[in-house]
């Protein structure tokens, strides 16, 4: 297995390369079409492993590639999950190489994807073309790669309740999240929820001379500047109420356990070049991103933007704010908490509108399962160390969903960086890592089948 690997580590990269420069952007209508043709890509190359079948489906929105290779129904089935779409590249400017025109630098890819989820998941397809041509595939495999993930797989959760009986399986695997290091290997057993909102504060009809009005009504980007401020207190607390209500206190055990893990503040600061962390009181850094609940504005907008001074008092002012929410929070009850909150604490001077964006769930995974196992034995056996278990401060919309529809767990071995500057310029993935992902899938697959007997 580890012969071909090595026999075929050219062309595994290349291939990677080939659907790196496809900008299948899901948020953007103009990349439509090059939705579509990763869509292709991905379904050629799942034939192309030894798939007994690879086909696209339309859905209402970017359609979903689902192949599979059942070689012994009274063998176990293993899902794996990814996505081909990927986060708009701007700001272009900010990228040392072009986003979709992917370059080796330093032993690392860079280019839109190439860590989430393209590097990710099409170690999955290498692994599963390695296992069948070497003949060591010990499971079945169903392969689901979806195109809206990162604008929240609003339209999966129809195809998996209408396909649930072809999903059908007894595990997920999923290679969408990080590591803490190359010598330090670990695997995420939680990821966080998430509500976004677009929110709209509308005072007069009409933008202000700022003299001859100014003082006398309400300007909309102050308003909304004092409400955002007030959703935090001074120890960094969301105030709306009965926003922690559901949220799971752990133990100090549990707390102690995910403390332990390396982290190193000096680097984390001189990575951001920042002087300074910040946070919610009587909370590490470690909590404050993994099981903490948060609220931040990802985007605010309104008033005179162009170049020079315009006197004016804007009839409006917008902002975009996120939530990422813990175990037992859920996104619908966190949505009528701040949409009420946000409304009430707004003066009769100006109107505003909640507009609910995408939203998911929490999720956590025990460490005792044998999923769980399967994984921890194949990252030892592949990186000679016992992974970590850790919780993931992001969010798979999906991977709550598939809980409920299709009944089982999903395993988070993601094989990504904090480095890998995921959503941000530069985005890039260690060769390290996409062929120690390839070498440790396939032994995923072996210990999990052994485990299973
Ligand atoms: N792969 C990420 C999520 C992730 C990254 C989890 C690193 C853990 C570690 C995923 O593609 C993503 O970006 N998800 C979005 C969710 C969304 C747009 C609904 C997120 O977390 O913002
Ligand atoms: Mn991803
Ligand atoms: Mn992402």
């Amino acid at each position: 297995m580890q012969q071909y690997i090595e026999n075929n580590r050219d062309r595994f990269l290349n291939e990677l390369l080939d659907l790196l420069r496809i900008p299948s952007v899901s948020a953007d209508s103009k990349f439509k079409n090059d939705m579509l043709k990763a869509a292709e890509f991905v379904r050629d190359s799942i034939q192309k492993a030894g798939a007994d079948k690879a086909e696209i489906y339309e859905t209402a929105g970017h359609p979903v590639v689902y192949g599979e290779k059942i070689i012994d129904p009274k063998l176990p089935t293993v899902l794996i999950y990814g996505h081909y779409d990927v986060q708009p590249a701007d700001p272009y400017e900010l990228w040392n190489s072009p986003p979709f025109e992917p370059v080796i630098k330093n032993e690392r890819i860079y280019a839109r994807g190439a860590c989430d989820d393209k590097g990710q998941f099409y170690m999955h397809i290498k692994a599963l073309e390695t296992m069948i041509a070497t003949d060591t595939l010990a499971c079945n495999v169903k392969i689901m790669i979806e195109g809206e993930e990162e604008i929240g797989s609003s339209n999966l959760g129809t195809f998996v309740k209408e396909y649930r009986e072809m999903l059908k399986c007894d595990t997920i695997l999923i290679s969408d999240t990080s590591i803490i290091a190359n010598d330090v290997p670990s695997i995420e057993t939680g990821l966080r929820g998430l509500t976004y909102v677009e929110v709209e504060v509308v005072g007069a009809n009409r933008d202000l001379h700022s003299g001859v009005y100014g003082g006398g009504v309400a300007n909309p980007v102050n308003i909304l500047c004092e409400m955002i401020a007030s959703l935090k207190d001074e120890n960094g607390h969301i105030t709306i109420p009965g926003f922690y209500e559901k949220v799971e206190e752990l133990t100090t055990e549990q707390r102690d356990a995910l403390n332990a893990a390396p982290f190193d503040l000096e680097e984390y600061k001189r990575d951001l070049a920042i002087d300074d962390i910040q946070g919610e009181a009587g909370y590490s850094t470690i909590e404050r991103t993994s099981v903490r609940p948060t609220l931040d504005v990802n985007g605010i907008w309104g008033g005179y933007i162009g170049e020079g001074a315009k006197t004016v008092l804007p009839s409006k002012a917008n902002a975009k704010i996120s939530m990422r929410l813990v175990p037992h929070q859920t996104d619908h009850e966190i949505l009528e908490l701040f949409t009420k909150h946000f409304e009430s604490i707004a003066p009769a001077s100006v109107k505003v509108k909640v507009m609910p964006h995408h939203g998911g769930l929490p999720y956590v995974t025990p460490t005792d399962s044998i999923e769980y196992k399967a994984a921890e034995l194949a990252m030892e056996e592949s990186f000679g160390k016992k992974p970590i278990p850790t919780r993931g401060g992001g969010s798979i919309p999906i991977v709550a969903l598939f809980e409920q529809e299709l009944g089982c767990k999903s395993i988070l071995m993601g094989f990504g960086l904090d480095i890998d500057a995921l959503h941000s310029p530069n985005e890039s993935y260690g060769l390290f890592n996409y062929y120690k992902g390839i070498e440790t899938i396939p032994l995923f697959f072996k210990h999990y089948a052994e485990l299973k007997q």
